[in-house]
């Protein structure tokens, strides 16, 4: 599909007045700072599609909010996207629908491992795989990814190490945030082969699904093969590929019987399954119907902003070390090439008056390395890159 983001908007900057959201008015808020530039939180600072804005218009303009009932087009919708995009045959009867990825990690938790079971989380990975994990009084298990040849790889060995038989269950993340690696179906069999043998199950975060650069490749765990499907179960959600976290919805796939009477049962304990927030449903409907051309010119700007960030970088501080990315809108630096520590890496960007997200809160492997949200207006990202270049020269001339 050829991209235009001219069409969207992506390079201009967006109104704010109005907005009260986490990536910036409540940094700015906190910082006392209004002038603190955003590339933290997991989202995006552009309009969203016009196919969703129109559908969440539509619903506005009805003015009747009742429960909403979910019609065969909103299951068509689903089943159409990932077979045209992703070669992934859905089963109509596996999709089930829930408010968001975290709250939907619940159920599996609770209903297929016991208090103090063991739950892997290949780390560094966004904080609230291991804070899910220990607020369900299970134990959380570190496998950390390795850097092989430059690039994230997943250590297998690692893990076979670590697994006891307490060990039920292995949450992925895929595409991977934040180092954006999209695995590969070869190391997604290699995972699949082990946790099938060691009778763990995988419950498979795969939010970022839509965030795939140009030439690279997404494959959906459970389209690996029936095997893979029947134990695991797939989280997705258009939240984060269509800039949708505030509207609450997201869906939950599941192939195995047993799986799913778990989860029902589940869904029972909180009414979680009737009825549901209407405007995320007609949003998600909508963007997996109509988002593929907006989607793909997003994934060129947001390929353009990483060229940007990846050759400034390159060029005026070369001790960082800036990952190649298949996947998701983060650039994902070592900073440990500068000779700082992570608290002087704090303290250096909250005097440049920029937010990004800390490696060291995201577990074994994140400390000495920074997140950069790429999803901004590029002259944003000049804005802070600017900024950025300036306060690390300063430093390494002056400290
Ligand atoms: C890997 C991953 N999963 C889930 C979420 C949050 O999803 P939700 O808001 O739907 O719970 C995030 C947010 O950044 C994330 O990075």
């Amino acid at each position: 599909m050829v991209a235009d983001y001219s069409e969207f908007g992506f390079e201009v900057p967006l109104d704010r007045t109005g907005l009260s959201t986490k990536k910036w008015e409540i940094e700015q808020i906190n910082k006392n700072d209004p002038s603190v530039l955003c590339f933290s939180t997991a989202e995006m600072d552009f309009r969203a599609a016009p196919a969703i804005q129109n559908a969440i218009n539509r619903v506005a303009q009805s003015g009747h909010f009742g429960y909403p009932h979910k019609r065969d087009s909103y299951f068509e919708a689903i089943v159409s996207h990932f077979d045209r995009n992703h070669g992934w045959t859905i089963d109509p009867t596996s999709i089930y629908s829930h408010v968001a990825i975290y709250p939907s990690m619940q159920p599996f938790i609770e209903e297929l491992t016991a208090p103090g079971d063991e739950i892997v989380f290949q780390s560094p990975v966004h904080h609230c795989f291991e804070e899910v994990i220990r607020a369900n009084g299970r134990t959380p298990l570190a496998n950390p990814l390795v850097v092989r040849d430059g690039q994230y790889v997943m250590d297998l060995d690692g893990l076979a190490d670590i697994v006891t038989e307490r060990t039920k269950m292995l949450i992925l993340c895929n595409p991977h945030n934040p180092v954006g690696r999209a695995w590969t179906r070869d190391e997604l069999e290699a995972l699949n082969t082990f946790c099938l043998g060691r009778g763990i199950f995988v419950l498979t975060d795969e939010v970022y699904f839509g965030l795939v650069r140009a030439g690279r490749k997404y494959t959906p765990f459970a389209s690996l093969s029936e095997e893979a499907a029947m134990n695991s179960a797939t989280l997705i959600s258009a939240s984060k590929s269509y800039n949708l976290t505030g509207t609450k919805h997201s869906l939950v796939i599941i192939d195995n019987p047993e799986h799913r009477k778990a989860f029902e049962a589940s869904q029972k304990k909180t009414n979680l399954y009737f009825g549901g927030c209407m405007f995320g449903q007609a949003a998600t409907e909508a963007a997996l119907r109509g988002g593929d051309s907006w989607r793909c010119a997003l994934m060129e700007y947001i390929d353009g902003n990483f060229v940007l960030l990846r050759d400034t970088l390159n060029e005026a501080l070369p001790g960082i070390t800036v990952y190649d990315s298949d996947a998701t809108y983060f650039a994902w630096l070592d900073m440990r090439g500068l000779g700082v520590s992570d608290e002087q890496i704090i303290r250096i960007l909250d005097e440049a008056r920029i937010a990004v997200t800390y490696g060291k809160p995201l577990g074994p492997g994140g400390a000495g390395h920074i997140r950069f949200n790429l999803a901004t207006a590029r002259i944003t990202l000049q804005a802070g890159l600017d900024r950025f270049v300036t306060a690390f020269e300063k430093h390494l001339n002056n400290d």
